[in-house]
């Protein structure tokens, strides 16, 4: 049973008929969610993977409240054209951007995997780095990139950075070209336990569950054409857009709607 507003509580009712002690009668646990009353015998009566799919539970219902908030924020942008939007910005704040984010660093906290509350048309530029890679492909893709063109008026550009998949592959497969890759990924900072070259191409691909697809230029292009986006380019990066961090192994693109 889910009540709205502030201080969301979730009541999750366990049929424990099987354990001791509950006489068949069952349990409600109140969980409050944004707070963290943890009822005790939880651990002991539950298994790991129970406890995690209450975890996410709890974590998209503050994902929906923050949602619900930039949605009601967003009404301040309705009538305005040529909006420029960053999509899954994160910390990195840009001026002239709407940044967007479910952090709430960002202008507007959105689940950007939910349509955009913008009115069709009302944009000259989404542009988004290292977070498409966070959506699930193919399905949640397709309709996230056909949302940016909706709003994307005619001419609109779509600018979009992902890590490049093709260089982990390659580096792997021995070309020596992009034999540092190994190298450059373990000084960027990948956790300890990618020693073998196997470790750390599934750490690209994955990021614990973070990353749940791995792009090249191809598959980007196709992404977006398959939602009607013209002219797809691979570019350069561009130091006064695009992270410095992210120069390394980023394939940044650009498309326009026709
Ligand atoms: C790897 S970070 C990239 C942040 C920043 N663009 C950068 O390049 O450093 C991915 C970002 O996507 C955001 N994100 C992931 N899933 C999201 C979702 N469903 N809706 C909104 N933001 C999301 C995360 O909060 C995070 O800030």
């Amino acid at each position: 049973m889910w009540h709205a507003g502030k201080g969301l509580v979730c009541d999750i009712f366990f049929g424990l008929r099987h354990f001791p002690g509950h006489h068949g009668e069952g349990l409600v646990l109140h969980i409050h969610l944004g707070g963290t009353k943890v009822i005790g015998w939880l651990k002991k009566y539950t298994t790991q993977g129970l406890r995690d799919a209450i975890k996410n539970v709890m974590l998209e219902a503050r994902f929906c409240r923050l949602h619900l908030d930039g949605v009601r924020n967003a009404r301040r942008y309705q009538g305005q054209k040529q909006l420029k939007l960053h999509l899954g910005a994160g910390p990195n704040i840009k001026q002239g951007f709407i940044n967007i984010d479910l952090s709430n660093k960002a202008d507007l906290t959105l689940n950007l995997y939910e349509p955009l509350p913008f009115e069709s048309g009302c944009c000259a530029m989404v542009y988004s780095e290292h977070f498409l890679e966070h959506v699930e492909y193919p399905d949640t893709t397709r309709s996230f990139l056909g949302e940016c063109f909706r709003v994307l008026d005619a001419g609109g550009v779509i600018s979009v950075g992902v890590p490049d998949s093709e260089w982990p592959v390659r580096a792997y497969a021995g070309d020596a070209e992009y034999a540092e890759w190994f190298q450059k990924v373990r000084e960027y900072g990948y956790p300890a336990w990618c020693k073998t070259r196997m470790e750390c191409v599934n750490y690209s691909f994955r990021q614990g569950r973070e990353h749940r697809f791995a792009y090249d230029f191809e598959t980007l292009k196709g992404a977006l054409e398959s939602v009607g986006f013209a002219d797809v380019k691979r570019r350069a990066f561009n130091p006064a857009l695009d992270s410095k961090l992210r120069e390394y192994s980023t394939l940044y693109v650009e498309a326009v709607k026709p």
